[in-house]
């Protein structure tokens, strides 16, 4: 499929217009930020790891009977999605405690929660993505209360899925954030991308962190560990 205009570059993606106007074109980039991208980086071979992860994992849970955008992918860095209008919100699902939450509940690390724990945050870079309640989604009307419950529903399901799968190769999935969007004839389904960028992956065995934090916390092997993922996932390994 042919590359038309850009339509729009993130931190992560860039976004292109295609001969079909229902289809946009993802390409994955190499760049790594964090902390609203006060702190940034490039890290060659992370886009096609990151669309390689996000492809089979929209895919896997496509198969499970989950909507997405995911229509295929194109070539390392490249892949084919439904255009939809984003819902401004982001959806994070937590199994154990970690990052935000502990910084601003105060609340022990890396305590297994009784039952996932689902938050909103208002995807706003300039606002620094603040986390809303459904009230306030309903009140200023960036969802209305039935798509409400279809993400709250989905993602539940999503986080459901994915726990399974990464625990099969020996991964625990601690938390993730997913992106959601309305096709022209206003279903809800799920967009943007699942990755080490997007999800919080712990080692089973050595709880060693396999995702973005290890760049937020300057761990190194950034890279050798969104590889790791890969392998796993990919093969189906336990390692
Ligand atoms: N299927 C889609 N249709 C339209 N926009 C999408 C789709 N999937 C993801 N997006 C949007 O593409 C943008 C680019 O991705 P990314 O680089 O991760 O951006 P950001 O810097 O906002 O995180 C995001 O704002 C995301 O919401
Ligand atoms: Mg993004």
């Amino acid at each position: 499929m042919e590359k038309h205009s850009m339509l729009y570059e993130g931190k992560a993606k860039k976004l292109f217009e295609t001969e079909d106007p229902s289809i946009l074109l993802i390409e994955y980039k190499d760049s790594l930020t964090a902390f609203n991208a006060q702190k940034k980086s490039t890290l060659s071979g992370k886009g096609s790891l990151n669309n390689k992860i996000s492809a089979y994992l929209l895919e896997f849970i496509g198969s499970r009977g989950i909507p997405t955008h995911f229509v295929k992918i194109v070539d390392e860095t490249h892949q084919l999605v439904k255009k939809v209008g984003i819902i401004p919100l982001e959806v994070v699902v937590r199994n154990i405690t970690t990052g935000s939450l502990c910084k601003r509940l105060g609340v022990k690390e890396g305590v297994e929660l009784k039952k996932p724990l689902l938050e909103f945050y208002l995807k706003d870079d300039a606002l620094e993505d603040p986390i809303v309640t459904e009230d306030h989604v309903s009140a200023f009307e960036w969802a209305s209360p039935a798509e409400v419950e279809i993400l709250k529903r989905i993602s539940l399901e999503v986080n459901k899925l994915l726990k399974e799968r990464f625990l099969q190769v020996g991964i625990v999935l601690v938390d993730l954030k997913l992106e959601f969007g309305r096709t022209p004839d206003n279903t809800v389904i799920l967009a943007d991308e699942i990755s080490p960028d997007t999800c919080r992956l712990w080692d089973i065995s050595s709880g060693e962190k396999l995702d973005k934090d290890r760049f937020r916390k300057d761990l190194g092997n950034v890279l050798e560990s969104y590889r790791e993922v890969w392998e796993r996932i990919s093969k189906g390994e336990k390692r």
